[in-house]
């Protein structure tokens, strides 16, 4: 029994891969490289001692999902692939949407032709609405979403109308959506860890640049929110923390019968860090000064983002293990290590 894993060579499916072969399960990667290489695959390799089947494709090619699908028993998907800048879906909203709604779409035909009928979605905090408000903080599963503000969201929440309509329709189907929170950090053998092309859009890729050096300094994007020291809380995860819960989910839709609605569940730590507290902890851990200027809020960001995370205990057995400071401890080794992501030199 094989797990197709879709966009794989990423940040969290690399991650994930480790872990799932921790617990013994067989996959395959498929992945377009858009925003990867199979440098990930082969530190994969490194780290698992042993070969990692990689078909380099795009989700959108249902043929070429069909192949895939005809020449392994695949028996559940753990769907990474899509586009996540929110920046940039802005600009770019069709190809977010061809992306990442068409995209789950065309695999979810496949799937459906191939009988192979259970899914774990790669959804985001980002769908909730309202989360500036008290009542909602920290965030619970069943807090309003949809009122998205950019194209990414937007194409999460779509994702997630499809997979529970494609429950009613045939309720065969097991489906695990994880609304993730703030994914960072590395494998602590610093051979694979977050490589963002460009400026890093979020904030501890780019603090582990400014360690390294090659950024300046860190923009904070306000002080005036109301939170302890006035600039924005999230809830910080580990990769490796989330990677497991993955394979916590699997695991639920193995002995799930059928007629259960999707799963769905944060998978978040609980616990809200300030913008200042991050930078101290990533100082400490890589023993650099941090330089930051305060500048203006960020367009479109709220003051504080935190899952309650009970769900998923409660459901998966699963919760956060890593502190922040080991999460700065691992970023700061993958990047020290790798100043240039995967490239050379
Ligand atoms: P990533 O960009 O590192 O990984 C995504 C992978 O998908 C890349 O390797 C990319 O090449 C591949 N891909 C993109 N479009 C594809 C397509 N059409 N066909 C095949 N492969 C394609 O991102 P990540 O941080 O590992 O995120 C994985 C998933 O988790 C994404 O769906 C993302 O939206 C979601 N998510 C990420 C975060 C985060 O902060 N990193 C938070 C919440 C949710
Ligand atoms: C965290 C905090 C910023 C950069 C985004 C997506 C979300 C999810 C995770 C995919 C905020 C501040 C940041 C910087 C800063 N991704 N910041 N200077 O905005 O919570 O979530 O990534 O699903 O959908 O929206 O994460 O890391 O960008 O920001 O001061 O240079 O750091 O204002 O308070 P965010 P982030």
């Amino acid at each position: 029994m094989n797990i197709l894993i879709t966009g794989g060579a990423g940040y969290i499916g690399t991650h994930t891969l480790v872990e799932l072969n921790n617990a013994g399960y067989e996959f395959i990667v498929y992945d377009n490289l858009s925003n990867s290489s199979q440098a990930s695959i082969k530190a994969v390799e490194k780290i698992i001692n042993k070969d990692v089947i990689f078909q380099e494709g795009d989700i959108r090619d249902k043929e070429a999902l069909k192949k895939l699908f005809s020449k392994y028993n695949i028996d559940s998907v753990i769907h990474f692939a899509g586009l996540k800048a929110v920046g940039e879906s802005v600009s770019t909203p069709l190809e977010y949407y061809n992306n990442n709604v068409y995209g789950t779409l065309c695999l979810l035909e496949v799937m459906k032709e191939f009988d192979c009928k259970k899914i774990v979605f790669s959804s985001s905090a980002t769908v909730y609405n309202e989360i500036d408000s008290k009542n909602y903080i920290p965030l619970t599963e069943n807090n309003p979403i949809g009122n998205t503000t950019n194209p990414y969201g937007t194409s999460k929440f779509m994702v997630e109308r499809v997979l529970k309509d494609l429950y009613i329709s045939d309720n065969s189907f097991k489906i695990a959506i994880l609304r993730y929170f703030n994914p960072v950090g590395a494998h602590e053998s610093g051979l694979i860890g977050e490589d963002p092309s460009g400026i890093p859009n979020n904030l501890m890729p780019y603090i582990s640049q400014v360690a390294v050096a090659k950024r300046e300094y860190l923009n904070v994007f306000g002080d005036d929110y109301d939170t302890h020291d006035g600039t924005g809380v999230r809830d910080y995860i580990h990769v490796l923390d989330l990677a497991d819960a993955h394979v916590k989910a699997l695991n639920y839709l193995d002995l799930m019968a059928n007629n259960n609605v999707p799963l769905i569940v944060n998978i978040g730590t609980g616990i809200g860090y300030s913008v200042l507290d991050i930078i101290k902890a990533y100082e400490k851990a890589s023993n650099k000064k941090i330089p930051y200027k305060i500048v203006n809020r960020r367009l479109g960001d709220i003051s504080k983002c935190y899952a309650n995370p009970t769900y998923a205990k409660e459901i998966l057995n699963w919760e956060a293990k890593r502190t922040l400071e080991q999460m700065c401890i691992d970023s700061w080794r993958w990047q020290k290590n790798n100043p240039n992501g995967y490239k050379k030199g």
